[in-house]
């Protein structure tokens, strides 16, 4: 009886973490947005492990999975071999009897490599011949959401490899984003009044998983590669195969070698102090074992090796008061809540401040000046503030009420339908302009050298300048008045200053500052229509052409060119002298194929869908990387995806291999 209940009980405490685990892996795997963090979703499976463990009939009602990210939107592929997971240990005592276990296993003393756990994405690469093929996630294990248009755009991954010699070889890594990069996508969406992303994974997640390369490409995706999955016979260390990747071109982790269990968890300390220098997040140590014969001999379990392990970092936190809340002005007159705390070291770095996003989550969490708080190491050196030591409370603390006017102008604050930011409208408030300026001067847009934050500021409290265009109003005889400026550094500014006139279309595209237009969006534009002028007289519909140009974005920029007041702008900026056409365009806009649209599905025997797609971007046609009703012909190869089903519904022209060949021959493609 008392048997019978307890198993009851187990029977409904086991279901209720099923499901809960179920919400969570489509939370993280697929949406990219957690709910919890990896320990407490660790701590949820180590309790269904264990229920399972002492109740046999549960063990038969569930099977053990890697997670499933598959998205409808992608076509499929199987893997050539399954995506296994690792498991995950967050103690040393586990840590070494799973190196007890190896080395019981292979009755010798093991070599281990020793790596950095990249908190990114899985991503199977498939080579054929020495090319590219394609791309995998690692969907449920057994098939992947093909992914190859958005991992063509990370650059520093090799695309042609002839060392690597015929046949298929699979090399296996993980997609992130940049620590630095992370900063900057996110202060860019604070810019639009989005909700920023949580952690640079979810961010890496979502981005490989857009459907527009252009958009994606904006994010700036990176690789590393640390396994070789097909084509690896001829390896016998884990350290051969690290060799390999790298004299192909590939980006490699960093390894340490180890033996015993001693050696290996000095090898994990040293890789926790050294994560905070590497620019991608690190969750962890991978421990592998070196020999790849021994790892044939272990095997694996359904759903990880037994040949290696992920011991998890626990992350790290601290205590502070929070003294006050500031407010920052960015270039659109977005207003964000900045965290003034009292300094606190955390992992070696001093926090003084800390992002606190948007008012609502300052409601959300509760914050008061006053409070003490925690800091957790969110992305390692991105510290965010995760919550209030309610004990602490002062009794004086009252409730924080966003500003209903801009600290640096005295404008209201507005908060727009559908954004979570509060914005000053007021297109003087002197943050704004400043942050504009420094936006149109910066790397990414025209590449003022000289001109940085500290010197624009100089130039604009000497009222020397009060819009980028006056930059280029700037002479030596003022500049020289200003305290610092000797006459070397004002000549040095003067002739970076004359440079810019000249910088290639998209930087000028970019640096005017339209909402929604990234760096890649603009490359886009100018790619498309290699003039100013020809820009600012298109049409919402004539914009939507563009390959990757969605509603928003053409919205905002007929808008942009609808005000007088920009145009005025580029008026000024043309006057001075600013070049307003790209002097070699770089996509033919005249060839054979111009102004036509194609998709890919399949592959080419005659060849691969890279050459394929800079073949028909030559005749001046452009490629998408989905069936839209814009897509004027479907190229169809082996073994088709959904693209084929969705153009036969849509009533687009398909054309086979042979026809498409005969086609390019005709157009010298
Ligand atoms: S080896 C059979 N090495 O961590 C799996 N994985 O939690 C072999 N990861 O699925 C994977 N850094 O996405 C390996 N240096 C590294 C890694 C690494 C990050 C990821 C990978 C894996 C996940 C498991």
């Amino acid at each position: 009886m008392d048997g019978g209940n307890r198993s009851t009980a187990a029977n409904v405490e086991f279901d209720a973490l099923l499901a809960e685990i179920d919400a969570h892996n489509r939370r993280y795997y697929r949406d990219g947005s957690p709910a919890i963090g990896d320990g407490d979703y660790d701590a949820l499976i180590r309790r269904r492990d264990f229920l399972a463990e002492q109740n046999p009939e549960l063990r038969r009602r569930f099977a053990p999975t890697v997670g499933d990210d598959r998205l409808e939107k992608f076509e499929k592929r199987t893997h050539l071999r399954p995506m296994l997971s690792l498991n995950n240990t967050y103690n040393e005592s586990e840590l070494r009897q799973f190196i007890d276990r190896v080395e019981r296993a292979s009755g010798n003393a093991t070599v281990f490599a020793v790596e950095p756990k990249i908190d990114g994405l899985a991503t199977a690469i498939i080579f054929r011949g020495g090319h590219f093929d394609y791309a995998l996630t690692r969907g449920n294990g057994a098939e992947g959401d093909d992914v190859s248009a958005n991992v063509r755009t990370i650059s520093g991954l090799p695309m042609e490899i002839p060392s690597m010699g015929e046949g298929i070889v699979e090399v296996r890594g993980e997609v992130y984003i940049d620590r630095g990069n992370f900063l900057r996508l996110n202060a860019l969406r604070e810019e639009d009044g989005l909700e920023p992303f949580t952690s640079a994974r979810n961010l890496a997640v979502g981005s490989l998983r857009l459907l527009d390369p252009v958009k994606a490409a904006e994010r700036r995706l990176r690789f590393i590669a640390y396994e070789i999955a097909t084509g690896d016979e001829g390896f016998q260390t884990h350290c051969q195969v690290l060799e390999a990747l790298k004299s192909w071109g590939f980006p490699t982790n960093d390894h340490a070698l180890s033996k015993g269990a001693d050696e290996t968890w000095k090898c994990i300390e040293e890789f926790d102090r050294r994560r905070g220098g590497y620019p991608f997040d690190t969750d962890g140590a991978v421990v592998k074992v070196n020999d790849r014969n021994l790892r044939r001999n272990l095997g694996s379990q359904a759903t990880a090796p037994r040949w290696a392990i992920a011991y998890k970092f626990s992350p790290e936190r601290a205590e502070t008061i929070l003294e006050n809340i500031l407010l920052q002005v960015g270039r659109s007159g977005v207003v964000t809540p900045i965290a003034d705390l009292r300094p606190v070291t955390l992992s070696g770095a001093t926090i003084r401040s800390a992002t606190l996003h948007n008012g609502d989550e300052i409601a959300r969490k509760d914050l008061r000046v006053g409070d003490s708080v925690i800091l957790e190491r969110a992305g390692e050196v991105i510290p965010a503030v995760v919550g209030v030591v309610a004990a602490k409370r002062p009794k004086w603390s009252t409730p924080y009420v966003f500003p209903m006017f801009c600290p640096a102008c005295g404008g209201n604050l507005t908060r727009i339908d559908g954004e979570v930011a509060r914005r000053c409208l007021n297109c003087d408030c002197p943050p704004q302009i400043a942050r504009r300026i420094q936006h149109f001067a910066s790397k990414d847009a025209m590449d003022i050298e000289s001109l940085g934050p500290q010197r624009l500021q100089q130039l604009l409290d000497g009222k020397l300048i009060g819009s980028f265009v006056d930059i280029f109003r700037l002479d030596f005889n003022s500049l020289v008045q200003l305290p610092r400026v000797g006459e070397k550094s004002a000549r040095k500014l003067l002739s970076a200053i004359e440079n810019a006139k000249t910088r290639p279309l998209w930087r000028l595209i970019h640096g005017i500052g339209i909402p929604h237009i990234g760096m890649e969006t603009a490359k886009a534009l100018a790619m498309r229509w290699p003039s100013m002028n020809s820009l600012a007289k298109l049409s919402v519909e004539d914009l939507r052409l563009c390959d990757g140009i969605g509603e928003i974005v053409a919205a905002s920029v007929h808008k942009f060119f609808s005000d007088p007041r920009n145009l005025a702008l580029i008026d000024q900026l043309a006057a001075l002298g600013l070049s307003m056409v790209d002097v070699e365009p770089p996509q033919r806009t005249d060839g054979p194929f111009a102004g036509k649209i194609f998709a890919i599905t399949g592959t080419f025997n005659s060849m691969g869908r890279e050459d394929l797609r800079s073949a028909i971007e030559a005749a001046g046609g452009s490629v998408r990387s989905s069936v839209s009703s814009k897509v004027d012909v479907l190229l169809v190869g082996d073994a088709p995806g959904s693209k084929l089903a969705e153009a036969e519904k849509l009533g687009i022209q398909t054309a086979g291999e042979d026809l498409v060949m005969g086609w390019l021959d005709e157009v010298g493609g």
